[in-house]
């Protein structure tokens, strides 16, 4: 566990953390990119911490890779790439610079380890995890092959390198309709997010597909009732489902996708008022790009993904820690399901 108060002082003897006003006016040009949603006393305090890290990344020839669900101030203060679960991974195998830093939770960090294993991949706080991640072991895997003989395994990227070694083929949220369409069998798979699965069953209807009981915290908790009670009182609201939800918001909603499908949808779309049924941050992060909508509705928080900071990341990349390491064998196993994944989304021009 990080210890707060070391940290603290360990980083403000090293740079200067002070909020200076004309520093924060000398960096305008990021501030545009959230001043719709960061206040300027917000800027203030972040802008030291954001100077320190642009600076220190050229130091160590490190180039962040941040999740669509990072904060305002990470997504646009200072990462080198941002997307979903599935970009995030091509582009970590792509990745030139020494050293990755892991804008995000710790199986995006392990896959990046297990795609770039030769960088050195920093993870901010190993705190941050996931709860798909942690509802199956290799165990499991076992177990549904045992329940289901012959049935291919599709692995969501939300998981350790264990269990992707366990796999068959991963998949993320953009690519798992038509990754279990691709595959020749009858029987699928598909572990550990019983919703994604659910809906992909809606959409795959030739194939019989079963699933390990496995969810996410932040997008279980929507209802279909509270998205109807929320049309009825906000007619014209544009509602937008991430597919971990329950099938029934998925249905009550106007269009579901990854957060970068959901990036895309609002984008070419441009409703007047758009509820984000997915977590906090995928509304503010796009909320200066898209002046002309309105964000609106409720939103849930991750608490894994909120445990990476600005002062983490400078701490991180200042001390170098801590390294994502995973056994070689295991990581091997894991590539394999990862890269099918890649390949086959290739393939299928996704
Ligand atoms: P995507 O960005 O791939 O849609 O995944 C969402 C998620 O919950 C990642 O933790
Ligand atoms: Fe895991 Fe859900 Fe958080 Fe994504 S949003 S990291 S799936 S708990």
């Amino acid at each position: 566990m990080l210890d707060m108060n070391a940290m603290r002082s360990e980083l403000s003897e090293a740079y200067d953390l002070t909020p200076s006003a004309d520093l924060a006016d000398s960096m305008q040009d990021i501030y545009a990119r959230m001043n719709r949603v960061v206040t300027p006393p917000d800027f203030l305090m972040a802008a030291p911490y954001i100077r320190a890290i642009n600076q220190l990344k050229k130091e160590r020839n490190a180039v962040i890779l941040a999740h669509n669900y990072m904060t305002p101030d990470i997504f646009h203060g200072i990462s080198d790439v941002v997307g979903d679960s599935l970009q995030l991974a091509i582009e970590a195998a792509k990745v030139e610079a020494d050293v990755i830093v892991q804008g995000g939770v710790h199986f995006m960090a392990e896959t990046s380890k297990i795609l770039s294993p030769d960088k050195i991949v920093l993870m901010p706080d190993m705190e941050a995890g996931c709860s798909l991640a942690e509802s199956i072991t290799p165990a499991g895997i076992e177990e549904m092959r045992r329940k289901f003989p012959g049935a291919p395994v599709v692995t969501y990227v939300n998981t350790t390198a264990e269990v992707k070694a366990a796999s068959d083929i991963c998949c993320t949220s953009s690519n798992a309709v038509q990754i279990v369409e691709a595959l020749e069998a009858d029987t699928v798979i598909m572990t550990p997010d019983q919703y994604l699965a659910q809906n992909v069953a809606q959409r795959v209807k030739n194939k019989r597909i079963v699933w390990w009981e496995g969810s996410c915290i932040v997008h279980e908790q929507y209802t279909a009732q509270d998205i109807n009670e929320f049309r009825e009182w906000n007619p014209g609201t544009v509602v937008i489902a991430h597919p971990e939800c329950p099938p029934s918001v998925v249905e009550a909603s106007d269009f579901s996708g990854s957060t970068s499908g959901i990036i895309k949808y609002v984008t070419d779309n441009k409703p007047e008022k758009a509820m984000l049924v997915t977590e906090c941050s995928m509304a503010s992060n796009i909320a200066d790009a898209l002046p002309e909508v309105d964000f609106v509705g409720p939103c849930n928080m991750c608490p894994y993904m909120k445990k990476i900071t600005l002062e983490k990341v400078l701490y991180s990349l200042h001390t170098m820690t801590t390294q994502i390491e995973v056994d070689p064998a295991v990581a091997e196993g894991a590539r394999v399901a990862v890269q099918r994944m890649i390949d086959m989304s290739k393939k299928l021009g996704l």
